[in-house]
């Protein structure tokens, strides 16, 4: 016996499937859970690569699951026999070439925003700051008035004893290094932060920058950026490191010259 489709079926499936790509497109569209306002030419261009990504697949994406509505109505069970076909050669290569050429477009065009922070280097004044993770805190060192950074000895870190990062006492250039529980940073200077972890893969994340990078052990990993907002922002820890990860988190003062300057006097005084 032979059952033979509804056309109701077909329509609801197809309807369902309309009405799942209207609500996606909306939720979307009406920025409904928008990034907060970025704080860096790095940051506006992170966010129109990502607007960008998000045109190109958001039209392969209702493309697709509207073709998809109308095959399931147009192909519906009517009773005929069905028919097996081998595919289309020339429509793999189309949308394979197509597919293929989508996303390593994309990821050319992304390297731009993504390798601005990375891989050209920091503008000559750019201010060092070295950031150190471990579980579950952020240490930031400041290289003092002399502008360099003290030696490190991992056998030296001893946090109880006020040398957290094992700064070495008999070098000289670590004697005016500056710690600090909370990055702080001039506006609209260029900064360069050199990001190192004591124990395991932590992250360095700033939403405001779009500048998210991992803090390895074992390696010193540079990123640098211009924030031009003053204003505090939170810096969150991105990567599952342990069981306080929930709450490894740091911030970041974006602050006026002057007032950088006045934290930096003021923070030599308490070391
Ligand atoms: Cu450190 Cu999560």
């Amino acid at each position: 016996m032979h059952l033979r489709g509804y056309a109701s079926v077909a329509l609801l499936l197809a309807l369902l499937l309309t009405i799942l790509v209207a609500a996606t497109v909306y939720v979307f569209g009406a920025h409904l859970y928008p990034a907060p306002p970025p704080i860096s030419q790095d940051a506006v261009q992170v966010d129109h690569q990502y607007n960008l990504t998000l045109y190109v697949t958001g039209a392969a994406f209702v493309l697709a699951q509207l073709g998809l509505a109308w095959a399931v109505f147009r192909f519906r069970d009517r009773g005929q026999k069905a028919s097996h076909i081998r595919g289309n050669v020339a429509l793999e290569i189309l949308w394979t070439s197509v597919t293929v050429i989508a996303f390593v477009g994309l990821g050319i065009l992304g390297r731009n925003a993504w390798a601005g922070a990375r891989l050209t280097p920091a503008a000559p004044d750019a201010i060092q700051i070295e950031v150190t993770t471990n579980q579950f805190v952020y240490t930031f060192r400041y290289a003092g008035p002399d502008g360099k950074f003290g030696r490190l000895d991992p056998a030296l870190v001893s946090a109880p004893t006020g040398n957290p990062l094992g700064i070495d006492p008999n070098d000289p250039a670590g004697q005016d290094d500056i710690l600090a529980a909370e990055l702080t940073v001039p506006v609209n200077r260029p900064i360069e932060l050199l990001i190192r972890s004591q124990d395991v893969v932590h992250n360095f994340f700033v939403r405001e920058l779009r500048l998210q990078q991992d803090a390895v052990p074992g390696m010193v990993i540079p990123v640098h950026f211009s924030a031009d907002r003053i204003g505090t922002y939170e810096i969150v820890c991105t990567q599952l490191c342990g069981l306080g990860h929930y709450k490894m988190h740091g911030l970041l003062h974006v602050d006026s010259q002057s007032d950088y300057e006045a934290f930096l006097k003021r923070q030599a005084l308490d070391q």
